[in-house]
């Protein structure tokens, strides 16, 4: 039988092979079933996608929560197009770009606070392995290296590098991986449907479920705690507002012990929640804040850990020509990155995208409890434009009802909605119009009743 080395030097010209899906291993997605029956996307624009056979797909979840100024807008692909003529690459070690620092200083603007040196990166994952690791040197230059330990939350998703899965909740992204980081505890989940079912906003019960830090620190000792790292709201468990005051209490208690708070907003940043920040909304300003996706509106791939003014002045000490952090990426603010992230600031400032969240936010809210009474449909939780909707398993099937839901959606209602195990997702765009707004529900709940 013919090699396969043997099958591409016969051909070296053929870089690329329509009609073969061999080759790609697709990320968080059932391989075998999407060659199957694949779902292309070919084009982008505002608030759809397009197949290549040109049919319009609602993007119910703004690609995968980033681009939160809707797709291919103007502004962002010229940006992008003139920094690739201008500047492909610099390096971020020793050298640096202006766009650098104007993005930095952009971002830090909206962040809350003494919330305003910016470490950039490329992705949510980064971002969140970044927050740990300055986390645990902070301590470490302050005299403080005993404090070594990482506390997480059931049901959290913090990215997929072994910091995030470790401090992570969700158990199949972790049961595979080996012994992960040790020294990690997690505090419980706050969501409870007994107490929440069909909640808009924040859940009243729960608060008390912060005071199981107190636990932890009583088990280990505050000496040996070094973070606490929550999403504002889960996103990817399937939209989990805090309960109201929860946040606050956590804060109260990092700050009785000396732990410092990371606010994990790779989703909540830039719109999501009708603030630039979830630490806006909640008045609760974290010790350090990771950010993602919404920054570049999706366009390029960037990430980023915002730290407490405080946080970054202990590490500057000694010699000067020392570096203070042994940490970076080779892509670290890169010109395409930055030039996207600007442009799309500018975006949501002009077009008031962020305000225009929080107006929508009771639209979404109305439009989704719709869901409620639906052949299946357990629960449904809206905070800003974000909505998580829980269906029935099939008995013995877990996540099948919910991937024919996905699949349906896509095929038959031309719209794209994201699925994990049964939780469906909805987070569309900012630029979202109420009438969609109200299509996206009516086409949801015909899937869910197609697939009851
Ligand atoms: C809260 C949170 N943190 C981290 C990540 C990981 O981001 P990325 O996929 O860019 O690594 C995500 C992705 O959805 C996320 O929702």
């Amino acid at each position: 039988m013919e090699s396969s080395l043997q099958r591409k030097s016969a051909n070296p010209r053929a870089t690329s092979v329509p009609n073969d899906l061999s080759a790609f291993w697709l990320p968080f997605t059932p391989n075998r079933a999407f060659k199957r029956a694949p779902r292309f996307i070919t084009r982008a624009k505002d608030m759809h996608y397009f197949t290549p056979d040109g049919r319009a797909v609602l993007d119910g979840l703004a690609g995968l929560w980033c681009t939160n100024a809707g797709h291919n807008r103007d502004p962002i692909v010229a940006a992008i197009k003139r920094e690739a003529e201008q500047l492909d690459y610099a390096p971020a070690f020793q050298f640096a770009h202006p766009k650098s620092f104007e993005l930095a200083s952009r971002v830090a603007a909206l962040a809350p606070a003494d919330l305003n040196r910016v470490f950039f990166c490329n992705s949510g994952s980064e971002a969140v392995d970044t927050a740990l690791k300055i986390a645990l040197a902070y301590h470490n230059v302050r005299g403080e290296g005993a404090r070594t330990r990482l506390i997480g939350r059931e049901r959290g998703y913090h990215g997929v590098g072994f910091g995030g899965i470790s401090v992570g909740g969700i158990v199949n992204n972790r049961k595979f991986f080996g012994t992960l980081l040790a020294g990690i505890d997690h505090l419980p989940a706050t969501y409870s449907r007994e107490h929440q079912a069909f909640t808009k906003g924040e859940p009243e019960w729960g608060a008390h479920l912060a005071d199981e830090l107190e636990r932890l620190v009583a088990l280990h000792d505050a000496s040996t705690i070094a973070a606490v790292i929550v999403e504002p709201m889960a996103g990817s468990t399937g939209v989990l507002p805090p309960p109201k005051g929860y946040l606050q209490r956590l804060r109260a208690i990092c700050d009785k012990h000396g732990i410092l708070l990371i606010f994990d907003e790779v989703i909540t940043g830039f719109g999501r929640l009708g603030h630039a920040f979830a630490a806006e909304r909640y008045g609760v300003t974290p010790d350090l804040l990771c950010f993602a996706k919404g920054v570049t509106s999706g366009a390029v791939p960037m990430g980023g850990v915002i730290a407490r003014e405080s946080l970054y002045e202990a590490f500057m000490q000694g010699p000067e020509h020392v570096i203070e952090l042994f940490h970076g990426y080779t892509y670290s603010a890169h010109p395409l990155a930055c030039a996207a992230g600007i442009a799309a600031l500018d975006l949501y400032r002009d077009e008031g995208l962020f305000e225009r969240a929080k107006k929508l936010e009771p639209v979404v809210a109305e439009a989704a409890m719709t869901l409620k009474g639906v052949p299946n449909v357990l629960d449904v939780r809206a905070v800003g434009v974000a909505v998580g909707i829980d269906i029935a398993s099939r008995p013995g099937a877990v996540g099948k009802r919910g991937y024919e839901a996905m699949e349906r959606a896509f095929h038959e209602e031309s719209l794209m909605i994201r699925v994990s195990g049964d939780t469906l997702a909805i987070a569309p765009p900012l630029i979202v119009t109420e009438a969609q707004i109200a299509e996206i529900f009516e086409k949801t709940a015909r899937v869910i009743r197609a697939v009851a």
